[in-house]
């Protein structure tokens, strides 16, 4: 008995780094997806993922869901993915939300959302030690959500696919390295990235409200305001600030990084008829632009 299961990637629209800390943030799923096929077989496991950067995340998935939920028989693993796992999509965070669900499947035992995401979140926490888990539940919930961290708040806005372009910066951010950087900063100076978080706490909340407007204008003052402020956390690099710039000069209502920062994307929001002017303006500067849209399903099965 085969089962498939597929998770969107997602993107970070507002409110990183700070979310770690207590604050806010919203998150899309976009439409990219991660697939994982299951079988049953006698005994051990056959892994074969290629696209997904860090296997521990499915030895760990299967680890935890096997001491949760036992079973006894062996398991062969095939993901796939529609991007690469250098994005900053969260391939890791997608491929366990998929194989949860898909070994809920397998055993016929019928996970809610939330236990899927809490699961999802402490595997997530096993192997990287540091995270919000907005990753998680944006792979297990899809759509736009505005989410506090482990899930505490998780709520789906009401808007429709946000017209960005997406571009790569052409660098692998390693998130795990830049969160626990930050975190020795903070330790330091709690009071001046506290007010940062603060601030961009603000911004989020800001921000909910003209998504669901679909008041992109507004929504582009924030995105600059908001990389304004990671800027300030130090974790922007010049090609990003170069790419945003550029975006913003063709045309784009604002734009920002998407995620911990270092590399993987900038995002931009930008009108219909801009959107071409904005992205010759982003491979001149060094992007690659990637084609996705947002506010995508969560976790399902795939129906052969
Ligand atoms: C990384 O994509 C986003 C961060 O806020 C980390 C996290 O929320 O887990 C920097």
């Amino acid at each position: 008995m085969k089962v498939k299961t597929s998770a969107p990637g997602k993107l970070m629209l507002f409110g990183e780094h700070a979310v770690v800390y207590g604050y806010p943030s919203i998150v899309t799923a976009v439409s990219s997806r991660l697939y994982v096929e299951i079988d049953k077989i006698k005994s051990g496991f056959k892994i074969e993922s290629p696209q997904v950067k860090d296997v521990r995340f499915v030895e760990e998935t299967i680890r935890v869901f096997k001491e949760k939920y036992p079973f006894n028989f062996g398991l062969s693993i095939k993901t796939k993915s529609d991007f690469s796992s250098q994005y900053g999509f969260g391939s890791s965070s997608a491929v366990t939300v998929a194989l949860l669900y898909g070994l809920s499947k397998l055993i016929n035992f019928n996970l809610s959302k939330k236990d899927l995401f809490d699961l999802g979140y402490q595997i997530n926490l096993n192997v990287q030690g540091v995270g919000s888990g907005f990753d998680i539940a944006a792979a297990t919930f899809g759509k736009v959500l505005y989410f506090l961290r482990g899930g505490k708040v998780v709520e789906e806005l009401k808007t429709e696919s946000i017209p960005l372009v997406i571009a790569y910066s052409g660098i692998k951010a390693d998130t795990p390295k830049i969160v626990k950087a930050l975190r020795e900063k903070v330790i330091t100076n709690k009071s001046f990235y506290f007010s940062i978080f603060n601030q961009i706490g603000k911004i989020v909340e800001k921000a909910r409200i003209f998504l669901e407007e679909k008041n992109w204008t507004k929504i582009g003052k924030l995105m600059i305001e908001n990389h304004r402020l990671l800027k300030q956390l130090g974790v922007s690099t010049d090609k990003i600030d170069r790419l945003c710039q550029k975006a913003i000069e063709a045309g784009a209502f604002g734009a920002k990084l998407s995620g911990a920062g270092g590399g993987d994307c900038v995002i931009a929001v930008v009108k219909e008829e801009k959107k071409d002017n904005v992205k010759k303006a982003l491979i001149e500067a060094g992007g690659k632009i990637i084609e996705v849209s947002t506010n995508a399903l969560g976790v399902n099965e795939v129906k052969s």
